[in-house]
Parts: C-alpha cells; sequence; structure tokens
C-alpha cells in the first residue's frame, strides 16, 4: 500500500468562530479516512496558542455550542519552515520532525478564513486546502467582495460602510435615504452572524454600530432584502462544480448566531430547496463566476438571496464554511450523491495535483 498523505488539521482559533470550528474539525477528523492519511490535530487556544490535540478525544462540553472547548494540552508546536526541505511544523519535542503533506484550516473568520494562515504556509512551503491568500482575504471582508462582483455584473444588495472613529460615518438619516428600512449592519470581517443585526430606528442603528464595531473596525449598512435564504456549495479549481440547493428558512427574525447553532428550532434545512429549475440554474451559473472572479481554490458555499419576484442576489461567499455534522456545505454534498468521506478526498486531490 502506498504511504499515508500527513495531515496538519488546524481548529479553534482567535475569532468568535472558535466553537464552531472545532465542532466543524471533529466531523471533518471523523469523515477522513484513516487507511489513507495521518492525522495531526492542532488546536489554537483564544489567546492564540498553539497546542497539539489528540484527533480521538479532544473536545469538552461538545453538545454545548456556546460551552465546547478543545481539552488543552502542553505539548508545544514549533515551525520550521523548509527544514529538511520539508518540515514545518514539530509536534512535541525539537528532534521529533514531523512533516505534513498539506494542511487543513478548519478556521472560520479572522486569522484563519481570512489569508493569515495561508500566508503562513505559503511561507512555508505547505500546500493549504482550500482558498489562498488573495481569495480568502476578499472574501472575508463582505465589503471588498460585494465591490469585486459588482464590478464583474453580479447582482448584490446596495450598502453604506462606516469606519470606527470617522467623523464622515453615514447618519441613520442618509441610510434610511439611500437604503431604505429595515437594515442591516454587520462587522466587514466575521461570520456566523456575530455582530449582525436588523434596525429601524435611529436607537437600534447606534446600538447595532457599538455592537458591530466591537467586532470590527469596518461595518457594512446594508438595505434588508426581503428574500428566501439559498445556498449552494462550490467545490473545485478551474473547473468548479456545484451541488444541488439548499434553503435555510430562519422561524427567528433572521438567521441569527443563535438561529445557526443554539436554538434547535432556530431554522428549517430544506435540501433541496423547492425552487424552479431555471432558477437553480441560475444560481449555479452565478456561484461558478463568483468563484471564478474572486479567486477561489477548492471550496465556497454561496450564499443567496431570492427574492418574491424570483432575483437571486449574493449575500457572501465563505470560503471555509462551517463542516459541522448539521452543516450546508457537506450536506449540500451529501445530497448530492459525495460522501463526506468522499468530498475530503476530492479536496485533498485538488489541494496535491493541481
Ligand atoms: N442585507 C440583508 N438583507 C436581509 N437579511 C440579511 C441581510 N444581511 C444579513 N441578513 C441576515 O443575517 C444573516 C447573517 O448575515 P451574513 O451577511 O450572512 O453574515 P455572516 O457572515 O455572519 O453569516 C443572513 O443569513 C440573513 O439572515
Ligand atoms: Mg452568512
Amino acid at each position: 500500500m502506498s504511504k499515508k498523505i500527513s495531515i496538519a488539521i488546524l481548529c479553534g482559533g482567535q475569532s468568535a468562530e472558535h466553537e464552531i470550528s472545532l465542532l466543524s474539525a471533529k466531523n471533518i477528523v471523523s469523515s477522513l479516512d484513516k487507511n489513507k492519511y495521518d492525522l495531526q490535530l492542532i488546536g489554537i487556544d483564544k489567546s492564540g496558542t498553539w497546542h497539539k490535540l489528540n484527533p480521538d478525544n479532544f473536545l469538552i462540553n461538545e453538545d454545548d455550542p456556546k460551552n465546547i472547548h478543545f481539552s488543552k494540552t502542553d505539548n508545544q508546536i514549533f515551525f520550521s519552515p523548509n527544514y529538511y526541505n520539508k518540515q514545518t511544523i514539530n509536534c512535541g519535542e525539537y528532534d521529533e520532525n514531523t512533516p505534513f503533506d498539506l494542511v487543513i484550516p478548519v478556521l472560520h473568520g479572522p486569522n484563519g478564513e481570512d489569508g493569515t494562515i495561508q500566508g503562513l504556509f505559503k511561507l512555508a512551503g505547505v500546500p493549504v486546502l482550500g482558498c489562498g491568500v488573495l481569495s480568502s482575504a476578499v472574501c472575508m471582508d463582505k465589503d471588498m467582495t460585494k465591490k469585486i462582483l459588482k464590478a464583474e455584473g453580479i447582482p448584490v444588495c446596495n450598502h453604506l460602510v462606516a469606519r470606527k472613529n470617522s467623523k464622515t460615518n453615514p447618519s441613520f438619516e442618509i441610510a434610511q435615504k439611500q437604503l431604505g428600512i429595515p437594515l442591516f449592519i454587520k462587522p466587514a470581517n466575521m461570520g456566523s452572524s456575530v455582530g449582525v443585526s436588523k434596525v429601524s430606528n435611529n436607537t437600534e442603528f447606534e446600538a447595532a454600530l457599538d455592537l458591530a464595531f466591537k467586532h470590527d473596525d469596518k461595518i457594512l449598512i446594508e438595505e434588508a432584502i426581503d428574500g428566501r435564504e439559498l445556498e449552494i456549495a462550490v467545490l473545485g479549481n478551474l473547473e468548479p462544480k456545484t451541488s444541488i440547493v439548499g434553503e435555510v428558512a430562519p422561524t427567528l427574525d433572521f438567521y441569527s448566531f443563535d438561529a445557526k447553532y443554539v436554538n434547535p428550532d432556530g431554522a428549517h434545512l430544506i435540501i433541496p430547496a423547492d425552487i424552479p429549475e431555471s432558477a437553480a440554474k441560475e444560481m449555479s451559473e452565478l456561484a461558478i463566476k463568483a468563484f471564478t472572479a474572486l479567486e477561489c481554490r477548492g471550496l465556497a458555499r454561496c450564499d443567496f438571496f431570492y427574492t418574491k419576484d424570483n432575483k437571486l442576489l449574493i449575500n457572501e461567499l465563505n470560503t471555509f464554511p462551517g463542516f459541522t455534522n448539521i452543516s450546508q456545505y457537506p450536506m449540500l454534498w451529501e445530497k448530492s450523491g459525495v460522501s463526506n468521506s468522499e468530498l475530503m478526498d476530492l479536496l485533498i486531490n485538488f489541494t496535491l495535483n493541481t
């Protein structure tokens, strides 16, 4: 039998999506075929320290998304770029070399999904599964994403930008005049609905800005789109394929953090979405166009709004979407006939052989 592929999986991280990353990592670890892959699991704690974890048993409070954490170890991680022409990370002792064939950055949000980790491993000469520095950074920033999609003629909602401590930020009156009400306020670089608010008056607007500025120095003020939320999974490199379409139907006001992860009745996931064939086809085309325009590689989940008058607008692309056992990306592929384990094989193949 040929030599196993050696994989470093990174999880946790310092972003507000730390907990979700742990649940994603658990699902990915169990999907990877241990006959083909040797796994090293690395947990990044909230202070930014890296720990070597036991992939078979690393989670505490795993049924509670708000309090889940990994069991910390004192096994240190050492970086040695280009050591023996290959070595990048040592787990444990200095003389215990663990060369890796690739890294899977199971990290959501800033310092994980935003190009920073991708840059670190690019420097170290190790392939990273998924999007590279540029596409990760652009897709993390909802303002930049929209600007590029708009330039490509891909429909997105209108938005304004506000910056921390700026004296020229749009007032509620101006935002309302240009974008109507309600408005959505959100950090430019975040995910899992952290810091996202829907507002209809000045008091709510100010509170929402304060909340969003806790997470980022740049925030978006968006027109609210009255429509269904549809998602499609994209897989591949220069000739990407798309999955069937899924719908997320939040039962609460919008698809908030609680609706995503805490309240089991917070949203209904409907796969396949009950939409006309023509809309599904248009979504696939727009998702591939966006994936290509944004230089994405490997994977992305492309999220849409579908309005009552049948217009499709892209909301965002997630370059390392949730991989938990209730997450859309792996489920969309599963229902398209690609099992979690096959999906990981394909993603690894796209990383190593292109
Ligand atoms: N412009 C908008 N119009 C309508 N709903 C929105 C809008 N922006 C965000 N939302 C709601 O908030 C949720 C989270 O916002 P999103 O931009 O997707 O951020 P995140 O990256 O945190 O998922 C969306 O899934 C949707 O329910
Ligand atoms: Mg979203």
